[in-house]
């Protein structure tokens, strides 16, 4: 199985970056995540290229969902909502149809102690508006986020490591439950 994870920061040292590579390493056999690192190279949205002009970094992001069975989306919280870079990012997805019915995993993190619910939950409404299928059993919140990774951004936290299962375990069942013909027909 396939599986696209998507971060939401930009930042050198993002810990939403390093909570996907966490759950790259603590995967099943069956499951391959593979972190999107191209965030930071998406132009800005501008409707009048949605339709005929879609910029080459956004059409490569476009064919990487197309071909995952799967998607996780990780957001930091800005002043209560989530960044500007993953906003902008799925301004881009919204007309293409490439998350329609696909399966996706949201979680936040923040280095504050609600671990970002409230940019999660703007997340969650967000992707319901894009018709994606939200994997509501995999959503995951992590607080304090500083203090489970050590100095090289390695997850050192039973607690998360224990919750990172839970949520894959769940992306997996709805992948395997999904009717991917909705999907085709949507694309
Ligand atoms: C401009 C700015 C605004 C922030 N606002 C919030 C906030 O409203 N709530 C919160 O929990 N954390 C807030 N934070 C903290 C981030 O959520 C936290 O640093 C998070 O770990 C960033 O993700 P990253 O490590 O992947 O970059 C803010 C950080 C910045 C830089």
């Amino acid at each position: 199985m396939k599986i696209l994870a998507i971060p939401g920061s930009i930042r050198t040292g993002s810990y939403n970056m390093a909570l996907l590579r966490a759950m790259s390493e603590l995967t099943s056999n069956e499951t391959n995540i593979t972190v999107f690192e191209g965030l930071k190279d998406i132009p800005i949205f501008n409707p009048n290229s949605a339709d005929h002009d879609i910029p080459l970094a956004v059409a490569d992001l476009m064919l990487k969902i197309k071909a995952s069975d799967g998607v996780i989306i990780s957001t930091p919280e800005y002043i209560y909502g989530i960044s500007g870079a993953l906003k902008n990012l799925l301004d881009w997805l919204v007309s293409t149809g490439v998350l329609v019915s696909k399966p996706v995993v949201s979680t936040s993190v923040s280095t504050q102690a609600l671990g970002a619910v409230r940019s999660h939950s703007s997340l969650v409404l967000i992707l319901h508006a894009m018709n994606a299928s939200v994997v509501v059993d995999g959503s995951m919140n992590v607080p304090r986020v500083n203090m489970k990774f050590d100095k090289e951004f390695h997850l050192t936290d039973d607690l998360t490591k224990q919750a990172i299962a839970v949520s894959l375990a769940a992306l997996e069942q709805a992948v395997n439950n999904i009717d991917k013909s909705a999907i085709e027909l949507a694309i």
